[in-house]
């Protein structure tokens, strides 16, 4: 099997790369050769600029799929399609749980209704990033067909995540005492692990199956992440709700009541196709390892340990 990956040293990517790998594929990865960490050995680095539309280094080459994790606007895919032609055997969208529609109940499956769709913006925001991904999806469902496959993760953490998110909280629980919390104590999570995705998209692709694929992890709440974070670093939390508007908007994780339900789909189309279930706890532990290894960099998101005594003084 010969996989070409669009972003294989990002944080998902890589997870996907190292999955392959590991079940015996061959692997390129196509970026701009800027972020994460140096690409496993045996692994064909095609350097490149989806941004400047700089796509040489894939005029050459035969791959059973491509996995495009760095599509964000419908010009990023449709170049890599007009490039990548009938060279691929297949073309799986890692998109996102963002294309649905807000205020859906809990529990919806991949049919859930999706946003309007967006071809073009100037900046990816809440607004924009989920629209632009269902134009994404819709572009190269049309140019695919049935070779097309779309895999929709929720949030995503594991080993690598350095974007710092569910990071935060998992550090927060570790460093114990009280903790500040922004939002109702039973917001419910579905965080997945990064090796989780990996191991649905390498299946989709041996199996060559096309649709759409949810790809959410286990139940859980943000209390559940904090107190096992705790736990696992031998550490006690008391958490104290604070009032939402007292942090800055888009605070880690936390998201408004409202919202709360469309937090939980239904993962059960992607189980039964092959995802991996790793359980909280051995993520949270493998991040807190992972995290430790690197000597645990201050993280640029979230309440300083000062912020957040003063939130809490004044309770
Ligand atoms: N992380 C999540 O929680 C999450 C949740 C839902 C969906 N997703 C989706 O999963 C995908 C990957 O996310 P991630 O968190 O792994 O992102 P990431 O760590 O930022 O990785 C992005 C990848 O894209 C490459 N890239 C960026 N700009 C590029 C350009 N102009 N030309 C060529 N390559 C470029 C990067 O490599 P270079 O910088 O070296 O170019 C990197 O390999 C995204 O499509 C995202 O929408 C992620």
């Amino acid at each position: 099997m010969q996989i070409l990956v669009l972003g294989g040293n990002g944080f998902v990517g890589r997870a996907i790369v190292e999955d392959a790998l590991a079940h015996g594929a061959e692997v390129a990865s196509f970026s701009r050769g800027q972020s994460g960490s140096p690409l496993p050995a045996g692994v064909t680095a095609l350097i490149g600029d989806r941004e400047t539309g700089d796509y040489e280094a894939l005029r050459t080459g035969e791959w059973d799929a491509v996995v495009d994790l760095s599509g964000f606007r419908t010009r990023d895919v449709d170049q890599a399609m007009d490039v990548l032609g009938d060279r691929v055997g297949r073309y799986v969208f890692i998109s996102s749980h963002a294309v649905y529609v807000r205020d859906l109940p809990a529990g919806t499956d991949e049919t859930a209704p999706r946003r309007e769709p967006l071809r073009d913006a100037d900046v990816l925001t809440n607004d924009t990033y989920g629209p632009c991904k269902v134009a994404c999806e819709d572009d190269i469902v049309e140019r695919y067909g049935d070779q097309a496959t779309i895999v929709r993760p929720g949030r995503v953490t594991g080993p690598g995540d350095s974007s710092g998110t569910a990071l935060y909280w998992i550090r927060r629980g570790a460093r114990g005492g009280r903790v500040a919390l922004p939002t109702g104590p039973e917001q419910p999570l579905q965080l997945i692990d990064s090796r989780d995705v990996a191991r649905l998209v390498n299946q989709l692709v041996t199996d060559e199956r096309a649709g759409a694929f949810n790809a959410v992890g286990p139940e859980s709440t943000i209390t559940e992440l904090i107190e096992l974070s705790a736990e696992l670093a031998g550490t006690s939390v008391d958490i104290v709700p604070i009032a939402p508007d007292a942090v800055p908007p888009r605070f880690p994780l936390v998201d408004p009541e409202p919202e709360w339900g469309e937090r939980r789909r239904n993962p059960a189309k992607a189980r039964s196709a092959g995802m991996s279930v790793t359980p909280l706890r051995q993520t949270v532990a493998d991040v807190l390892k992972w995290d430790h290894d690197r000597g645990e960099p201050e993280l640029s998101i979230g309440l300083t340990p000062e912020q957040e005594a003063e939130l809490l003084g004044q309770r």
